[in-house]
């Protein structure tokens, strides 16, 4: 188990003193919930078919049930999975710092369910259904039958109901990213956990909170596309790393 020495004494400091901490987080944060990262989810039934096929308004328009299964499938997989130690440790970050920010690429509410109480989501969620033409959100309860093309239809306006996330290719909600926006510029410090950082815009966001004076740490097993520019690295998986980092920064008071 890691322990306080584990960590640069530095960072223990600065995480002591923060205001407002943001946390940014990817697929890898969810890994340990057993729910695949966006790449290694093309696995069994999935494989023969790239990500570009499956999540982008061109695949649905030209083969919606292919891309309303595979989100189904996912829904389904989320539905069964918990939150992990790295969302716990998140979570009880509130306890010791004025402020926290989740600032969240995923799309599973993991981190609502571990607790956290200010996430932002940056490319939607998948449990949320909405139309895909007038774009309310409509409860499983309100679905209307599936016409021809083996989707559920919306029973406002009779278009094809679909997962409310970001595709390759749309913009990203507006609301949200003026709020991660505004995290960033007043941020101390960032984690930036679980991310590949190479899918933009959001990849940028720690950058920039770093253009403002924050202190960035990165998490995760393997480096990222962010490491280099990361003011900490700490190598290890996010149930591991983040639960022993709260030990070591809280110590008696995160209850070791
Ligand atoms: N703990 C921390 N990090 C981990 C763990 C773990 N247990 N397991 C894997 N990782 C890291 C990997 O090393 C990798 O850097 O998580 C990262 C996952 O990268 P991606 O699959 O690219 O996920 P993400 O960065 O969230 O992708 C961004 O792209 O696929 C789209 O919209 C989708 O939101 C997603 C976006």
């Amino acid at each position: 188990m890691l322990d306080s020495s584990d960590f640069p004494p530095f960072l223990l400091k600065l995480l002591r003193a923060a205001r407002h901490l943001v946390v940014f987080t990817g697929a890898g944060m969810s890994a340990e919930s057993g729910v695949p990262t966006f790449r290694d989810a093309q696995t069994g039934l999935w494989a023969q078919y790239d990500p570009a096929e499956l999540a982008t308004p061109e695949a649905f328009r030209q083969h919606p049930k292919r891309v309303w299964d595979w989100y189904a499938w996912r829904r389904e997989l989320v539905a069964r999975a918990r939150p992990n130690p790295g969302h716990r440790a998140v979570a009880e970050m509130e306890r010791y710092v004025p402020q926290v920010t989740v600032v969240t690429q995923n799309v599973d509410g993991l981190h609502q369910d571990a607790g956290s109480s200010r996430v932002i989501e940056l490319h939607g969620n998948l449990r949320r259904i909405v139309c895909s033409r007038c774009r309310r959100e409509v409860p499983r309860e309100q679905w209307a039958p599936a016409g021809p093309e083996g989707v559920p239809r919306c029973p406002h306006c009779g278009g094809l109901l679909r997962p409310d996330v970001v595709w390759f290719g749309e913009s990203l909600p507006g609301d949200a990213w003026r709020a991660a926006q505004q995290a960033m510029r007043t941020a101390d410090g960032v984690l930036v956990v679980g991310t590949s950082g190479l899918v933009y815009p959001a990849a940028g966001l720690p950058l920039e909170a770093k253009a403002q004076g924050a202190w960035t740490v990165e998490v995760n097993p393997t480096p990222s596309a962010l490491s280099a520019e990361m003011d900490y690295v700490l190598r290890g998986p996010a149930g591991e790393v983040l639960p022993a980092l709260v030990r070591a920064a809280w110590g008696d008071a995160a209850g070791s």
